[in-house]
C-alpha cells in the first residue's frame, strides 16, 4: 500500500516540478520520501534556494508560512490544516506592540515558531540553532524575546551582558516541557533541545537544535546517545547513523501538529494543490525583512 503511495508521490512530484521539504520530527516514511530533511533554519535556507514550482511542506504551519513569505512566486502547500505549532499561539502582534511601548529601546527577537503577523512586528527572527548568535549580533542591551520563555532563558544564560525579557513569560512547547528529570535515562551522552526548561537543560551534555544534534553526532566518538526532544528525531538519527545507539528520553514526547502529515495527505496535497499557504503581502513584506536579516546574520 505504502509502496504504491510512495511511487505516486514521486511520479506526481516530478510531473509538477514540486519539492518536499520535511522537518526532523516527521514520521520516518515522510522523512524518507522528502527531498530535504532538516531543522527550522536549514529548511528556511532551503526554501530560499529551491528551484521548484511547488513546495510541499512536511512540517508545521509556521515553517510553511516562512517558506511562503520567502517565496511569493512559488506555491507552498501544507498537506494538513491541523499541522500547527502550539507555541506560536502564545504571542500576538498586539502584545508585541504593547511591549514595544513599555521598552522603547529594546530590540524584538522572535523565534520562528510564531505567526506571520507576529514576525511582521519583529526586528529579527531566530531559530533554536542561531538564537544566541542572533541576539549577540544586536547592539540593543534589552531584548524582548518570544514566544518561547525557555529558549529566552537559554539565550539569557549565554548572553549575560544583555537583559532578555521573555514575551510572554508563559510561552512554552508542551512537548519539550513534558520531560521528567528523574525519568531521563542517564546511561548515554545526553543531547537536549533548548526549548526544554532549565532543570532539563542542566542534565544535558550538550544543548542543540535538531540540526545541531546531527552535526554533533557526526563529529563525535560517543556511541550511545539519549535524545531529549521530540520522539521522531530518533528516526532521523538512526537512519543517518545506523552504527550508533539512540534512546528517546520519553516515548510520549510527540508533537501532534507534526504527526498530522502522512503520506496519504502528501499525495492528496499534490493531487489537489492543497492547502495553499498564502500570507498577505502587507504582513509578508515586513516579516520577510526580519527573516532575511536572520539569514544574513547566521
Ligand atoms: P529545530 O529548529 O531545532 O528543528 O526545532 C524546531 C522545533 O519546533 C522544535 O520544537
Ligand atoms: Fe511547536 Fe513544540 Fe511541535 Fe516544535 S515540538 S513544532 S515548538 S509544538
Amino acid at each position: 500500500m505504502n509502496v504504491n503511495i510512495k511511487e505516486k508521490i514521486i511520479e506526481l512530484k516530478e510531473k509538477m516540478n514540486a519539492i518536499i521539504l520535511a522537518h526532523n520530527y516527521q514520521v520516518p516514511e515522510v522523512q524518507e520520501i522528502a527531498d530535504f530533511v532538516g531543522d527550522s533554519l536549514e529548511l528556511a535556507r532551503k526554501a530560499v534556494n529551491v528551484d521548484a514550482k511547488y513546495i510541499v511542506f512536511a512540517g508545521v504551519d509556521f515553517m510553511a508560512e516562512t517558506a511562503a513569505i520567502l517565496n511569493p512566486d512559488k506555491t507552498v502547500l501544507l498537506p494538513s490544516r491541523a499541522a500547527a505549532c502550539e507555541m506560536a499561539k502564545y504571542l500576538t502582534s498586539e502584545k508585541i506592540r504593547k511591549y514595544r511601548e513599555l521598552y522603547p529601546d529594546a530590540a524584538v527577537v522572535l523565534y520562528v515558531n510564531s505567526t506571520a503577523e507576529a514576525k511582521a512586528e519583529a526586528d529579527i527572527t531566530c531559530t533554536s540553532a542561531n538564537a544566541v548568535k542572533v541576539v549577540k549580533s544586536l547592539s540593543a542591551k534589552t531584548i524582548l524575546f518570544g514566544p518561547d520563555a525557555n529558549l529566552a532563558s537559554y539565550v539569557a544564560e549565554n548572553v549575560p551582558d544583555k537583559e532578555i525579557i521573555p514575551l510572554p513569560s508563559e510561552g512554552h512547547c508542551y512537548v519539550h516541557t513534558s520531560f521528567d528529570p528523574e525519568w531521563i535515562p542517564k546511561d548515554g551522552f545526553i543531547m537536549v533541545h533548548p526549548e526544554c526548561p532549565p532543570e532539563i537543560r542542566k542534565i544535558g551534555n550538550i544543548i542543540a537544535s535538531t540540526g545541531g544534534m546531527i552535526k554533533f553526532v557526526k563529529n563525535s566518538t560517543e556511541t550511545k546517545f539519549v535524545v531529549v526532544t521530540e520522539k521522531d528525531m530518533i528516526s532521523r538519527l538512526k537512519r543517518d547513523f545506523p552504527d550508533r545507539e539512540f534512546i528517546a528520553a520519553y516515548e510520549n514526547a510527540i508533537c501532534l501538529g507534526m504527526k498530522n502529515i502522512t503520506l496519504e495527505k502528501i499525495l492528496y496535497s499534490l493531487e489537489n494543490k492543497k492547502h495553499r499557504v498564502v500570507v498577505e503581502e502587507k504582513i509578508a513584506e515586513k516579516a520577510r525583512k526580519a527573516i532575511l536579516r536572520m539569514l544574513e546574520v547566521s
